[in-house]
């Protein structure tokens, strides 16, 4: 049987997934420090409201919209602000969902989107999955992270339909800074690109610099088409509900949110409960915010505390998102390292590797980790680095 090329060769874990499924079966303990998933990170949800909100009377009604539920997207209009409209957006059942509507109306199999990198390992597969391929285009780092405007010019062809970045990035926490803003703005609308924003992050800003872009919203009317990314599973710390949008504005916004609609009315994939949900989880956002932040700065100082005493060891700064990159010297490679932790220690981290850091010499950790765990999983790692 035939099958599509857009599918890996092989469905094997890498050697890190393979020693951690050994290690869970054998049933021995496992320091997770790359938990990501805020359900299962101790937090005080509100439990009788999320519950409410997700039982609304109108969940028992049909009503097919293929932009979503007005209601829905007013409540995350004014949860945004900056003067977005209801009909600037449009619902999808997450941001991997609307990154698929998106590549749909913007290539061609075989055309291209450029990531600057380190990013969302995602982008690889999402693209490839709509027959198109996503371009990497290093980021550098001098005193913080910066896009390599040069590079990313030279770097569009006739194939180019867009550019992807993730603000504040994932996993390096960089915020876009005002400059990198209007050059890249500027090289979209020069070259006739898209530009992609993934905001799913914007919220949980840490350390950022003065310059720094919170949201690409403060933008009105940017030169180029902007299609921004966001979504309740990092806004809300709500990843079940399965609700994410993009809200689309600059040139010919009307004519693409008329195509997306199309696109999104094949599928009508978002769920009446997440859509009634939406204005009650999205009030319920800055609490559960304040919890995620508390916990991402208790971990950073946690951090501090612990590479006082390991010269060796350094952190880059965290502008924003909830990941650390923990800096080695690169006496073997990052996965060689994340694995030999893992057996050693049984403390579990991502090496930089999984997200195309330039060199070897970086460990992903996630702020986002139960603090206990965080505390004693650095005091068994770090003397091991
Ligand atoms: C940059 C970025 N975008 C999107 C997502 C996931 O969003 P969703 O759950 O809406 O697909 C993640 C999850 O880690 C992420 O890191």
């Amino acid at each position: 049987m035939r099958r599509s090329s857009r599918l890996p060769d092989h469905f094997e874990p890498n050697p890190l997934s393979q020693l951690l499924a050994e290690r869970r079966a054998a049933g021995l303990e496992v320091l997770d420090l790359t938990a990501s998933n805020p359900t299962a990170c101790g937090f005080d949800y509100p439990e009788a409201e999320i519950r409410s909100a997700l039982s609304a009377p109108s969940v028992l009604r049909y009503a097919a919209d293929p932009q979503g539920a007005p209601t829905a997207r007013q409540a995350i209009a004014s949860y945004h602000g900056h003067g977005l409209r209801a009909e600037d957006l449009l619902l999808t059942a997450s941001t991997s969902e609307g990154y698929a509507l998106l590549f749909k109306l913007l290539g061609n199999p075989s055309d291209e989107v450029l990531v600057p990198s380190p990013s969302y390992p995602l982008f690889d597969w999402l693209a490839r999955l709509e027959g198109m391929v996503a371009r990497p285009v290093s980021s550098y780092f001098h005193e913080r992270w910066h896009l390599d405007l040069g590079a990313l010019e030279a770097a569009v062809s006739e194939r180019t339909c867009a550019v992807v970045v993730v603000n504040p990035n994932n996993p390096t926490g960089q915020f876009l800074s005002k400059t990198e803003w209007k050059a890249l703005t500027d090289l979209c609308a020069r070259r006739n690109l898209a530009l992609l924003v993934d905001e799913v992050f914007s919220d949980y800003a840490l350390e950022a610099a003065g310059d720094a872009l919170s949201t690409t919203l403060e933008e009105r009317d940017p030169p180029c088409p902007l299609f921004l990314l966001s979504g309740l599973s990092k806004i809300a710390a709500l990843p079940q509900v399965k609700l994410g949008w993009i809200a689309v504005r600059g040139p010919g916004a009307a004519d693409h949110l008329e195509a997306l609609a199309f696109l999104a009315d094949q599928y009508l994939s978002v769920s009446a409960s997440a859509q009634a949900a939406a204005p009650a989880l999205l009030a319920l956002a800055p609490s559960l915010q304040a919890q995620v932040r508390r916990r991402l700065r208790a971990n950073l100082r946690a951090l501090d505390a612990s590479l006082a005493a390991h010269p060796q060891l350094s952190r880059l700064p965290v502008e924003g998102g909830w990941s650390v990159l923990l800096r080695r010297p690169a006496l073997e490679g990052d996965e060689a390292c994340a694995c030999r932790l893992l057996r050693e220690t049984g403390v579990l981290a991502h090496p930089g590797s999984f997200f195309d850091l330039p060199a070897d010499g970086h460990l992903v950790l996630s702020l986002l980790t139960p603090e206990t765990v965080f505390r004693e999983g650095l005091a068994r790692a770090l003397p091991r680095l």
